[in-house]
């Protein structure tokens, strides 16, 4: 059916002049500050919330559970919910849903920081895996899945295991590995696919979690699927997560006032994914070639590619161009930046070695020109650095957990110089770039290596995030 229930409702509904009484108060734009009342006069109008006939999110009956099912019919999952707070909620409601106080469950260590608040909403204890690190560009690849599997012998040892697929850096380890493993003692595998939408509709992707079998997987649409900023959806398959608890934690994690922009460019993405995603797919892993021969190309960098494969990954997001700049002699932060001022050239994000582009749907062949363009002209600026190299550290190891990290968060901390903190009990999240995995979690002990590791940090002045005090000077720990 190719149609969008829910956008094409809201649009003949936003065109029916009522008297309204009703939130939002800006009424359909009339109210909206002058700056905003011009720019798109349309959405505006279509910026309502729960109305009589607009159905209702979270006991779904009418046009939200018809847009909802036809999203779950194009990814063949068994029913799909529709999220108005990113991937983000579809995660802490996916952990809330899998594992109760005290419960084990098995997560990341570089999963996203929704995980954590999932972990402290829920009281659900983690034992982290270490993901493996992909040499030279230094960043977090995956966890090999033979690291789970023999992790997981017991059935209801751990209440599910939480995946990432792809990384932030687009590679993918062996899912399907990992799903059948889990499944031979009956646990869910929760899938973070936040930055996977588009891998359902062209075989030289990787292929998507719920086709390796995966039990639920949230992705975040708005990221490469095409709608509006915020939007996601949360998939399910199977009854390995009670669906149940999962609608009452959506509940409890979602706003009560849904923006139904959100929802109908979520419809919307859906019907274009559905008649168009094939072509689409195949236009964006074109420019993504296209991209992929030049850059590799240009002295002084290196693209992450599918010769990188087998530290952690098996695979690679064609579309997710990992650029190293490490032979320009600049830092990947200065890189960014310098893309932006001198050429106009915006990337997704950087870290100290590395710049990070996104070819999508949006994509034009103009601007993988300008990209390809404006790393030729660095290298011939710049060249003179080339050699100076970056950073490369060694983590500490994993330290105990003491407390979950919701009694943790329970806990009051207090700020401790870095060098005396060996022997505390962490009261924050660390996260060093790079590599980007953290090196503590709130409940964690800070031991002697931590310490060492983080004034090491401390002193090359590396990117930090987490931390109250982002130069490391003071670390927050238990106040017991
Ligand atoms: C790997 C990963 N998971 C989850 C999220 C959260 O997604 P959202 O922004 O849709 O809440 C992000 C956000 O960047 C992410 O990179």
């Amino acid at each position: 059916m190719e149609r969008a229930p829910l956008f094409e409702k809201i649009l003949n509904y936003s065109q029916k002049y009522m008297a309204r009484f009703h939130i939002p108060g800006h009424r359909q734009g009339a109210g909206l500050p002058p700056q905003l009342q011009n720019m798109a006069p349309e959405l505006a109008k279509m910026d309502l919330t729960e109305v009589s006939g607009l159905d209702d999110l979270h006991s779904p009956e009418g046009v939200i559970a018809e847009a909802q099912s036809l999203a779950a019919c194009l990814y063949g999952a068994d029913n799909t919910y529709f999220l108005v707070n990113g991937t983000s909620c579809g995660l802490q409601a996916l952990v809330l849903s899998a594992a109760g106080e005290g419960d084990r469950i098995l997560v990341p260590r570089n999963a996203h920081s929704s995980v954590l608040g999932g972990l402290i909403f829920s009281g659900a204890v983690p034992e982290y895996l270490q993901p493996k690190i992909i040499p030279y560009f230094e960043i977090a690849s995956g966890i090999p899945a033979g690291d789970v599997a023999h992790r997981i012998s017991t059935k209801n040892k751990y209440k599910a295991v939480l995946a990432i697929h792809p990384t932030y850096y687009g590679t993918v380890g062996d899912l399907t590995g990992l799903v059948q493993a889990s499944h031979q003692v009956d646990m869910p595998v929760i899938v973070d696919e936040a930055h996977g939408t588009h891998l359902y509709f062209q075989a030289q992707t990787p292929c998507g979690a719920l086709k390796c079998g995966a039990d639920c997987v949230v992705q975040s649409v708005h990221k490469t699927g095409g709608s509006f900023t915020q939007s996601s959806w949360l998939h399910l398959k199977g009854d390995r997560i009670n669906k149940k608890r999962l609608k009452d934690s959506l509940r409890l994690v979602q706003t009560t006032s849904p923006s139904y922009l959100l929802m109908a460019s979520l419809d919307a993405a859906r019907l274009q994914l559905m008649v168009h995603g094939k072509q689409i797919m195949q236009r964006t892993l074109e420019l993504a070639v296209e991209a992929r021969k030049s850059i590799s190309q240009i002295k002084g960098t290196v693209l992450l590619g599918e010769e990188h494969t087998g530290t952690g990954f098996v695979g690679i997001d064609p579309t997710r161009l990992v650029i190293s700049v490490k032979g320009l002699g600049l830092t990947g932060y200065k890189v960014k930046q310098i893309l932006s001022s001198r050429y106009g050239v915006e990337v997704e994000m950087a870290d100290i070695n590395n710049v990070v582009a996104i070819i999508s749907l949006g994509t034009t062949p103009n601007d993988v020109h300008l990209l390809v363009k404006a790393l030729h002209d660095l290298y011939d600026r710049e060249r003179h650095n080339a050699g100076k190299g970056q950073v490369s550290m060694v983590l500490p190891p994993v330290p105990p957990l003491k407390l979950s990290p919701r009694q943790a968060w329970m806990t009051g901390t207090r700020s401790v110089k870095i060098n005396e903190v060996s022997g505390q009990i962490s009261g924050e999240m660390v996260c060093v770039y790079p590599p980007g995995i953290p090196v503590l979690y709130p409940g964690e002990e800070i031991t002697a290596e931590i310490m060492d590791y983080l004034q090491a940090v401390r002193k090359m002045k590396l990117h930090c995030q987490g931390p109250q005090d982002p130069e490391l000077n003071y670390i927050r720990v238990l106040d017991y």
